[in-house]
């Protein structure tokens, strides 16, 4: 007989224990804990796992690793170039995705492109989100309308679970994993127990019927812990939509890939005809850019193998309060704090008494270093109200003792923006022995720095050659 044993979990945190809690210990919420049955442990039962035993001791089950036979990975491309180039090269036979990002960013969208584009035979959407006929007229502005594609509305788990079983389908979208409701637990859809209960329960259907399952969610910009985010470590493969409302550019970024690196991002345009996939994007970040404004420096980062220039634009005013504001978009703002510190002993600008506020355009999120110097020209920019030649690329990491690093791959940053119509770079003098060939073009422009003085007294000194 399988033993069936009970846990309990924390219905706003997820936290397991094996006797019930009144208070969680983990995100202390009171009377949280409710009674869930986990699944079968007896010898023999691997319901779910795809390798077979081969041999038993005392009771538990021991596979010897020569015997298990491998399956190989089938990936298939989806034909949306951007999103293949994200997932190494297509979706993978029988694996969990999870597509995430913020309410209105374009996750059904691109899941029924997907389904459209995709030479899957039998594919399903499974909406629990909005109407049929909503959906619908989405299909026709995608221009889909000559692609078989069935349609189930519903938010039952156990539905979903037949259909899936039945129509067993090779790509199945699920529209969102917060809707999905299963009757066996008493919390909400959408609470952290029912999305870690579906999760769990399409990952079994993935593995065991080898159904690409796409499950989509909101995940706030915070990260609030509920939600989507509890799926990450049991799903195969983790994207997630950036981007701002107000610009059509959409940034899909692989957080998580069982299957292949995570290192290259997919870029979008969102369009009247739903996603394009954008292949030349060096310049894309830039659209907008307002010449000759003091605050605005234009730099470069490596997303993946491209390198994209990006503006940075940074203000500086009198600060009103005891604590100055650092506030930041797109970048991390405990970088911002520690680069205005090494400023502020570099320089002896007191910057306790400004408020400071840096902003990367085009909703891109940077996670290199590569913009550091950059950021602090930005600022000192702001801070004296001169612009920086319009024409200038900064680039290079700024170290605590206020010294210019190199940043990895950089001839092939250079290259691209020099391709983009740029000749003046503001880099690391330690980058100067990879860039003998670069420099020598006609039209191009290097200076090197080595400290940040030296990069101040470049761009704002008056005899400056820049
Ligand atoms: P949607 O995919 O519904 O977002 P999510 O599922 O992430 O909440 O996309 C919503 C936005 O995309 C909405 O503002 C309309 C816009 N959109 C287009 O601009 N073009 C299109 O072809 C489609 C289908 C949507
Ligand atoms: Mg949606």
């Amino acid at each position: 007989m399988a033993k069936v044993k009970k846990m309990y979990v924390c219905e706003e945190c997820g936290h397991e224990t094996s006797g019930w809690l009144g208070k969680c210990p983990s995100c202390g919420a009171w009377n949280s804990f409710f009674a869930m049955k986990e699944a079968a442990t007896k010898a023999g039962d691997r319901s779910g796992s795809w390798l077979q035993p081969q041999e038993a001791t005392g009771g538990h089950e021991l596979i010897n690793l020569s015997s298990i036979q491998v399956k190989q990975e089938v990936k298939q491309a989806s034909s949306i170039a951007e999103l293949d180039r994200v997932l190494g090269g297509g979706l993978v036979r029988g694996s969990l995705v999870l597509l995430g990002g913020d309410p209105g960013i374009g996750k059904s969208t691109l899941a029924l492109q997907i389904l459209g584009n995709c030479d899957f035979a039998n594919v399903l959407y499974v909406s629990g989100e909005e109407s049929a006929s909503q959906i619908g007229l989405r299909y026709e502005r995608l221009g889909l309308s000559d692609k078989n594609i069935p349609l189930f509305t519903t938010t039952k788990f156990s539905a979903i679970e037949e259909v899936l079983t039945l129509h067993k389908p090779s790509v199945a979208v699920i529209d969102s994993i917060q809707t999905v409701y299963s009757n066996e637990l008493p919390s909400a859809p959408g609470s952290v127990a029912q999305v870690r209960e579906a999760g769990m329960g399409f990952l079994r259907l993935a593995k065991t019927h080898d159904i690409t399952i796409i499950l989509t969610g909101h995940v706030t910009k915070e990260g609030a812990i509920a939600g989507p985010r509890v799926l990450e470590h049991m799903v195969d493969t983790v994207l997630y939509f950036e981007g701002e409302k107000e610009s059509p550019l959409r940034i899909l970024r692989a957080v998580k890939n069982r299957f292949a690196s995570t290192g290259e991002i997919g870029i979008f345009e969102m369009t009247e005809k739903g996603l394009l996939s954008v292949d030349q994007a060096t310049s894309l970040f830039l659209d907008g850019k307002a010449k000759n404004v003091s605050g605005s420096v234009i730099s470069a980062v490596l997303e993946g193998t491209r390198p994209l220039l990006i503006e940075i634009q940074a203000l500086t005013v009198q600060s009103n309060y005891g604590t100055p504001i650092r506030m930041t978009q797109g970048i991390d703002r405990s970088r911002l704090v520690m680069l205005m510190a090494v400023a502020e002993k570099k320089t002896k600008i007191d910057m306790s008494v400004l408020d400071a506020y840096v902003n990367v355009t085009g909703g891109l999120r940077i996670k290199g270093t590569s913009v550091d110097l950059a950021i602090l020209v930005a600022l000192l920019s702001s801070l004296r109200d001169e612009p920086v030649s319009v024409d200038a690329v900064v680039l290079g990491e700024v170290g605590l003792t206020g010294e210019i690093r190199s940043v990895p791959r950089i001839a092939d940053s250079l290259e691209e923006a020099y391709r983009a119509g740029r000749n003046h770079f503001v880099i690391p003098a330690s980058a100067k022995s990879n860039l003998r060939r670069f420099e020598k073009k006609e039209d191009v422009k290097v200076y090197y720095v080595s400290e940040l003085n030296e990069a101040y007294d470049l761009l704002f000194s008056k005899e400056s050659s820049l």
